[in-house]
């Protein structure tokens, strides 16, 4: 499965299926390709978004029409849905043509059209078929996107395919089993992303973790037969970089919850609880193909969280590294604990930000669900950026507050803090506010993706699994970034 744009003013002869988006009605968009609707049966197709209606055409070839909607409400989000469509219905032709009309009007230019319907469908191509015996990948290699060349409009296509293969590369490190995806691989993956994408990379073990002080990422990985490590990727812009971001992303790379151990149902599917590291390592390997001008550096604390003689107890105190003390409460609230670590570093380098990203808390999908991320932060101007980015890449999340009021639910009986608040009480809030304890005055933003992170069941151009959710909007956070202003 490897999909390639082409922007050109003509069908190429051996594209088997040809792809129409139209409006309801069959309206094709202002400089669209008109449909020979010949051979259209009267009732069944209503141009809803997404939808899509095979014809035979008059040449023996596959015309597909794809719905938009009503005109008046499209967005860079129906390009994406009808690219998926696009993807669904010529799932087994080689080579596809995509016709791409003027359309969006004011909402979404000819160019953000083509981005969005490239993403759209090399994103709905993606299937994790590795344990399958019998996959049936997605056969779509060329796809034609037609309706006048143009240098932008090919880098715009360009862009969408690198961006679709980041995010499909987080998706393969989060739906690895977690035996697969120890630390120590993730960590070799990471290297491997690195040399690709012309990343310095460090990767520190064990010893080193000692050495350094991390001893909350060393407290929860102390159960665990896995060793941890603890990732570093460095991104240079070629010429004097425009600020200086840093990501931090959670990877736990199976969370039992300790000995505070999960449910059985609650464990199924814990291998995504690396789904912010990898998140962070996928969007670090595009950076350098999209030009971004930034200075970038990544942090990815990695380990299992896991019971047995050797693991954190309930009540015992850890050192992070920052030389905040904490009371461990509950072993399963690890990821907190492995990010104060990861936290305190990135501080150390005073970067201009920190966005961190991370599956932290089952309360964000009780509060908002599996389609949107919370996002919280210490700096008013960073949170409208990380906002600003994720709109436009079309990943919702929505911001929620860290009340200092609440701050003292982390005070503890005999250390400096404690790593859980009041049983039930605002469980994601809480989990921010012990973050802020360890990035100093530096402009941060968090982000909890414990829903986004996995998709329950299909949906238009994320297929069940690890959804990559993330991974777009920090390469475009990345790509746009500016320094946040001074702090209120
Ligand atoms: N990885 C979980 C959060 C999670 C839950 C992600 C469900 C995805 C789906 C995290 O480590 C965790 O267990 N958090 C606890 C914290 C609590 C013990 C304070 C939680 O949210 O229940
Ligand atoms: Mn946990
Ligand atoms: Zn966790």
């Amino acid at each position: 499965m490897h999909m390639s744009f082409t922007a050109s003013k003509d069908v190429p002869a051996d594209a088997a299926v040809h792809a129409v988006p139209v409006f309801p009605g069959l309206v094709v968009p202002e400089g669209g390709v008109e449909v020979d609707t010949a051979h259209l049966p009267p009732v069944g197709f209503e141009g809803k978004p997404g939808q899509s209606h095979a014809l035979l055409a008059d040449d023996g070839g596959t015309v597909v029409v794809v719905g938009l909607g009503d005109p008046a409400t499209l967005t860079a989000e129906t390009f994406r849905k009808a690219g998926a469509a696009v993807t669904k219905a010529a799932w087994r032709s080689p080579s596809v043509a995509v016709a791409l009309a003027e359309s969006g009007g004011e909402a979404v230019d000819r160019v953000a059209a083509a981005r969005a319907l490239a993403e759209g469908m090399g994103l709905a191509a993606y299937r994790f078929d590795t344990y399958k015996s019998n996959g049936k990948p997605c056969a779509i290699e060329q796809v034609t996107v037609v309706g006048g060349g143009g240098a932008r409009l090919q880098a715009a296509l360009d862009k969408a395919a690198v961006v679709v293969e980041a995010v499909c590369l987080a998706r393969d490190l989060v739906n690895e089993p977690a035996a697969a995806m120890t630390p120590t691989r993730l960590a070799e993956r990471a290297r491997e992303v690195a040399k690709a994408g012309g990343l310095g990379v460090r990767v520190l073990g064990a010893d080193e973790l000692r050495a350094e002080g991390m001893g909350a990422l060393l407290g929860v990985a102390q159960g665990s037969d896995e060793p941890p490590c603890f990732i570093e990727l460095t991104y240079e812009p070629d010429g004097r970089p425009r600020g200086h971001l840093a990501l931090v992303g959670k990877g736990i790379t199976f969370d039992s919850g300790g000995l505070s151990i999960k449910t059985a149902d609650g464990m199924t599917t814990m291998k995504t609880d690396m789904g912010g590291g990898a998140a962070v390592i996928a969007a670090m390997g595009a950076l350098r193909r999209l030009g971004v001008r930034a200075r970038v550096t990544a942090y990815v604390p990695a380990t299992e969280n896991m019971p047995s003689g050797r693991a954190v107890k309930p009540g015992d105190v850890l050192r992070a590294r920052n030389g905040t003390t904490i009371e461990v409460l509950n072993t399963d609230a690890e990821g907190r604990l492995v990010l104060a670590d990861a936290l305190s570093v990135a501080v150390e380098q005073q970067p201009d930000a920190i966005v961190d990203i991370a599956t932290l808390t089952g309360a964000q999908v009780v509060a908002l669900g599996k389609k949107i991320a919370g996002l919280m932060g210490n700096d008013e101007g960073l949170v409208t950026q990380v906002q600003a980015a994720a709109d436009r890449a079309g990943e919702p999340v929505w911001p929620l507050p860290l009340p200092d009021d609440y701050r003292s639910h982390i005070d503890s009986e005999i250390a400096d803090i404690k790593n859980m608040g009041n049983p039930g009480q605002a469980g994601t809030l809480i989990a921010g506010l012990f973050l802020k304890e360890f990035v100093g005055d530096v402009p941060w933003a968090h982000l909890d993706i414990a829903g986004p992170a996995r998709a329950d069941s299909d949906d238009a151009y994320t297929p069940k699994g690890g959804s990559g959710f993330g991974v777009r909007m920090l390469v475009e956070l990345a790509a746009g970034f500016e320094r946040p202003g001074r702090r209120r």
